[in-house]
């Protein structure tokens, strides 16, 4: 081979790999942001990147696109290994033309979409883009819909990750929609459909980017984010670590990863977490860290419907997914955007085979005509579908309080649960003491002397007598009641023996989800 064909390679890839060159790359770091090479190098194993499709061009000949050059397209794509797995990537190249999609940017997203689904691996994609290449009109428009029709063929069978990193507006923010998990960096991103601008010629409304789809609307209040970072670095650990849960793709299970712990210790610190008053709040999160191996889980929508936690963690090294109520938070009841959460988490973790563990402490769904009028009905029914449809592993455990639907709503045994267990204070009732007695003792306490005195009385009559665990589990409904200490090791125990499970359903196209 000609020396000169050799070097002319390397000049041109050299070109390339500059994206926009000197003064963009600094206004990108000045702004707090890394570039698409510098995010990818942190992303993936040290040297393990491939790039792909470095030399696509565009072919768009209008408004002076046909004297731009645009390194790479605005695009890096390619793949290489998260912890010695594969993994396939594409940033947005800020520098290049803002990143913007055109054509034949889209079709390199596309080549890396078709290249993980047909490989059976995840993809990171991120996002950093002034959105569809305005010169381009409908070329852009197309190569949109070409990704999300890839995303959506996609969703269930490899993990999809969306990574925010700047700006994410117009159509642009539906391909992270239709993936798995929004990752959004803090005071860097946003996102949004129609831009500050927009919105104030045609609503007169004014806001700020930042307010308006920045990163902690979309963790705190819209809920489309679930994660939240306070830096680019920080975000890449994040990736790296939610990734570590998930098989490679819907036909394998999640990683195993090596515990060395003793599988049938005791925890007796873990009996005193719940307090004696049953109307007395506790932070689940410390149930949860004291069953998880090492106490560690990683959440999911931290920042959104706090009354559910969602998590992933590993029992004996094995993946799990938690869905626990926050008697903290609206004393943990269920509300419409907690039954959104926690629906859509036991989804994903069914799609890829990771099996679901249920903490309960539920006083019911959230009263109200906020609720009603907003569609509890058919919000809280997606808790219901989810459970129901999801054939990994699941187990329960009812800490405290278990009333009316939201026992159901949490997976009990009538939804599928294969092992359901109670800690000896359980209350499992179709409603809390306070309302039935309300309702069932409502003449005797009208009438009696002292009503205040009566109704109280009668409160404890009916938790005495119908708020306990037994009664459930002396129709077979918990499979155990057990000490709390016990917990992590009975639920080690549980998920070993379900380890082979195997459950099938009626052959469909696909159920209707009640969204
Ligand atoms: C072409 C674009 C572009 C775009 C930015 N650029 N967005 N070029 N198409 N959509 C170019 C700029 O002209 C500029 O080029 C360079 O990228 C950097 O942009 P700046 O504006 O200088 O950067 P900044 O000040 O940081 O502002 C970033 C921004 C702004 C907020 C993203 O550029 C912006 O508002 N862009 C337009 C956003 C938008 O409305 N997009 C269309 C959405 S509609 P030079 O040469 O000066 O460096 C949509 C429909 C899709 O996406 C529907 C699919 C279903």
């Amino acid at each position: 081979m000609a020396a000169d064909k050799i070097s002319e390679l390397h000049k041109m890839r050299e070109t390339i790999e500059q994206g926009g060159g000197g003064s963009k790359i600094k206004k990108q770091h000045e702004s707090g942001k890394l570039t698409a090479r510098e995010r990818l190098n942190l992303l993936l194993d040290e040297g393990t990147f491939v790039e792909i499709d470095a030399f696509v061009k565009h072919r768009c000949s209008e408004f002076g696109m046909e004297t731009t050059d645009a390194p790479g397209e605005g695009v890096v794509t390619g793949y290489g290994h998260v912890d010695g797995r594969l993994a396939y990537v594409f940033a947005q190249d800020f520098t290049v033309v803002g990143g913007s999609l055109g054509e034949m940017h889209a079709k390199k997203i596309c080549k890396v979409l078709e290249l993980a689904l047909r490989m059976g691996a995840p993809v990171v994609g991120i996002n950093d883009s002034g959105g569809a290449r305005i010169q381009e009109g409908v070329d852009a428009l197309s190569g949109y819909g070409s990704i999300f029709y890839r995303n959506t063929i996609s969703s269930g069978v490899i993990p999809q990750i969306s990574v925010i990193m700047g700006p994410c507006a117009g159509g642009a923010v539906y391909s992270p929609a239709l993936t798995d998990f929004i990752f959004m960096v803090d005071k860097t991103s946003q996102m949004f459909i129609t831009g500050p601008q927009v919105i104030k010629a045609s609503t007169g409304e004014e806001v700020s980017p930042e307010k308006l789809g920045g990163a902690m609307t979309h963790n705190q209040t819209s809920g489309v984010a679930h994660f939240l970072s306070p830096d680019e670095a920080a975000c890449i650990k994040d990736i790296r670590k939610l990734l570590s849960f998930f098989p490679s793709s819907s036909r394998e299970n999640p990683p195993v990863v090596q515990f060395d712990g003793d599988v049938n210790e005791r925890d007796d610190a873990v009996n005193t977490i719940v307090p004696d008053n049953p109307s007395k709040p506790y932070d689940m999160k410390k149930v949860i860290a004291a069953i998880v191996d090492q106490g560690d889980f990683m959440e999911v929508h931290a920042h959104y419907a706090k009354n559910i936690i969602t998590c992933f963690a590993r029992l004996n090294g094995y993946s799990v997914g938690i869905i626990a109520n926050q008697p903290r938070v609206l004393a943990g009841c269920l509300d419409i955007n907690a039954s959104d959460k926690a629906s859509r988490f036991i989804r994903t973790c069914d799609a890829f085979n990771i099996p679901l563990l249920n903490l309960v402490d539920v006083p019911g769904f959230l009263p109200g005509t906020n609720q009603e009028f907003g569609g509890i009905i058919r919000h809280g029914a997606k808790m219901l579908y989810a459970y129901s449809e999801a054939t990994v592993p699941k187990v329960t455990v009812v800490i405290r309080k278990a009333y009316g639907g939201a026992y159901l709503g949490m997976c009990g045994k009538e939804l599928g649960a294969d092992m359901v267990f109670a800690w000896p204070g359980a209350e499992i009732a179709v409603m809390g003491p306070e309302g039935a007695a309300n309702v069932i003792f409502k003449k005797d306490i009208e009438s009696a002397a002292d009503p205040l005195q009566a109704r109280t009385d009668k409160i404890q009559e009916y938790r005495d007598k119908l708020a306990t665990p037994y009664i459930a589990a002396g129709r077979g409904y918990i499979d155990d009641v057990m000490e709390p200490a016990i917990t992590r090791a009975r639920l080690i125990r549980a998920f070993a023996m379900l380890r082979g499970k195997e459950e099938t359903r009626p052959v469909k196209k696909h159920g209707i989800f009640p969204v």
